[in-house]
């Protein structure tokens, strides 16, 4: 028997910690979230994808009455951007949420496990890691792939 370790490598740090890419897609990933429809949760969410080609695909969850035919931001803004710009390789991944109080979440909002299969598949196809930002009031999470996130995924057949 062998036991194997699974380390996901993040840093956590400040907005001001941040370089000038990452906080443009932290702003964008902050400003998406106005797009939220989420009558039912009441938890707004907004994704921002940066582009190779320098330009940034937002989303943001979209509920519906028949609950499981909403979608999540980051499901919105990578079909968004796989749709609008095909084959146009993610750079990064920013994150963000406004919680049930209204407020900015204080901690980072993390994509559920449906979006991280999702957001793998764009990894791939951009034929190296993409970083991703997982945003909270006062904490940004930075990890260096989507891989990070999804470790043993299922990834070929
Ligand atoms: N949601 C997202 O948009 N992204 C996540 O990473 C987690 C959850 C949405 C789905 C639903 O509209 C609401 O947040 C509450 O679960």
């Amino acid at each position: 028997m062998k036991e194997i370790e699974l380390i996901i490598p993040v840093t956590s740090k400040s907005y001001e910690e941040l370089d000038a890419t990452e906080r443009r897609l932290v702003d964008a990933a902050r400003k998406a979230v106005d797009g939220s429809y989420a009558p039912y949760s009441n938890f707004h969410v907004g994704a921002a994808i940066l582009l190779e080609n320098g330009e940034i695909a937002t989303g943001a969850n979209q509920e519906n009455v028949a609950y499981p035919s909403g979608t999540c931001a980051e499901r919105s803004a990578c079909f968004w951007a796989g749709a609008n710009y095909p084959g146009v390789p993610f750079e990064m991944i920013a994150v963000a949420a406004v919680g049930t109080d209204g407020k900015p979440t204080p901690t980072p909002t993390a994509p559920c496990g449906a979006c991280r299969q999702a957001l793998l598949e764009y990894e791939t196809l951009s034929g190296h890691h993409v970083p991703v930002l997982l945003i909270g009031a006062e904490t940004i999470y930075r990890l260096p792939s989507v891989q990070s996130l999804l470790p043993l995924a299922f990834t070929e057949f």
